[in-house]
């Protein structure tokens, strides 16, 4: 049988990436141009830089992407690129090389939702089995998604204020971190212990909804009372208590959501499904609780954002031919 090559391209944030993915779960080339070292310095991402950073380097990352993976362009099947969500002027400088490169080509072109990406990560570490449940934990979302077949999704529970990764970023900020701060309050709170113990929000609540603003207003106020008062607090026990709050609420939602949905499979995935704290809890508690659900984390260089996952989401989309024409435009806010 004939291999299926797909060109993905992603640039809805802070990296322009381009990926050839082979029958949705084989990566031939995968290059990742960062961005973070510009947004460093603001603090988080400013969309106008980053537009211009990908229109520096999606042109060279497309010729990178052909020339590792070894394929003409005349082997490729499809082009596939995030349409959303992410920021309007990052997500049309993709969308453009994307058009222009299937147009010349004569190659059909399949637009993908990022957050799905995410999801079709775990392809390249096992098949995908129905029904699923994918906690999606990133820097702009935080969801539940139960997905009865492939190219489905549900939204079952979603956060209601910050994202997850948004609160790590936050309070990174309040502890003198860089931007973003997730991986490094995460190695300190392997140093430290939960001894502030921060509140878990809605834990109990019998829905699938998330909220971690007021676990950010917590942090910060103890912080601020500590420095009215003169009292020294320990870094490390601040980003162990905080971590220890994210992780025992994701890590119960999901659990639960699990169970009630009878699932074969749980993918974690995004930026944050990379926390180690996170993959340690949840597959200790689904294995006491649910040996049967397999438990799926894409590899740490997946987690982030990336083409690949973008080639792989698109496979489904390529044998239903949902392909899009040379009017398609980005969607900031597109939902699953
Ligand atoms: O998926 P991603 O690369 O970009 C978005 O689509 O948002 O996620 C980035 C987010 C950032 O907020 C970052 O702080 C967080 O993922 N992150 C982590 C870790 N590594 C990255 N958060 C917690 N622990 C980590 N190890
Ligand atoms: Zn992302």
């Amino acid at each position: 049988k004939e291999r299926r090559l797909v060109l993905a391209i992603e640039s809805s944030c802070d990296e322009t990436s381009v990926a050839v993915v082979e029958d949705g779960n084989k990566i031939l080339s995968n290059i990742v141009a960062s961005q973070v070292l510009s947004h460093q310095r603001f603090g988080g991402v400013v969309p106008e830089v980053a537009s211009r950073h990908h229109v520096e380097q999606i042109i060279s990352c497309l010729d990178e992407a052909l020339v590792e993976a070894k394929v003409t362009v005349e082997e490729l099947s499809a082009v596939a690129v995030t349409e959303g969500p992410g920021l309007v002027g990052a997500l049309l400088i993709g969308l453009s090389a994307a058009k222009a490169f299937a147009f010349a080509n004569g190659l059909p072109l399949i637009p993908v939702n990022h957050m799905a990406g995410h999801i079709y990560a775990a392809r390249f570490v096992e098949e995908m089995q129905f029904p699923l449940m994918a906690l999606l934990v990133s820097g702009g979302h935080t969801e539940l998604v139960y997905m009865p077949a492939d190219g489905e999704f549900e939204i079952i529970g979603e956060t209601r204020d910050d994202a997850a990764g948004e609160a790590y970023d936050k309070v990174g900020r309040v502890l003198g971190l860089k931007y973003p701060s997730g991986k490094e309050i995460d190695e300190m709170a392997h140093i430290g212990q939960d001894v502030y113990h921060f509140p878990r929000a809605m834990i109990k609540e019998d829905h699938y909804d998330f909220s971690f603003s007021g676990l950010k207003s917590s942090f910060i106020n103890r912080v601020h009372n500590a420095e009215q008062k003169g009292e020294e607090l320990s870094k490390v026990d601040l980003a162990a208590s905080f971590q220890a709050s994210v992780v025992e609420v994701l890590v119960n939602k999901t659990v639960r959501a699990c169970q009630n949905f009878e699932v074969k499979q749980l993918i974690v995935a995004g930026g944050v499904a990379a926390n180690q704290g996170l993959r340690n809890a949840m597959t200790e508690t689904m294995q006491q609780q649910l040996p049967d659900v397999k438990v799926i984390f894409p590899p740490l260089k997946l987690c982030g954002d990336n083409a690949a996952m973008i080639g792989s989401a698109a496979f489904a989309a390529i044998s239903k031919e949902q392909t899009a024409d040379m009017y398609l435009n980005a969607t900031p806010s597109l939902i699953l």
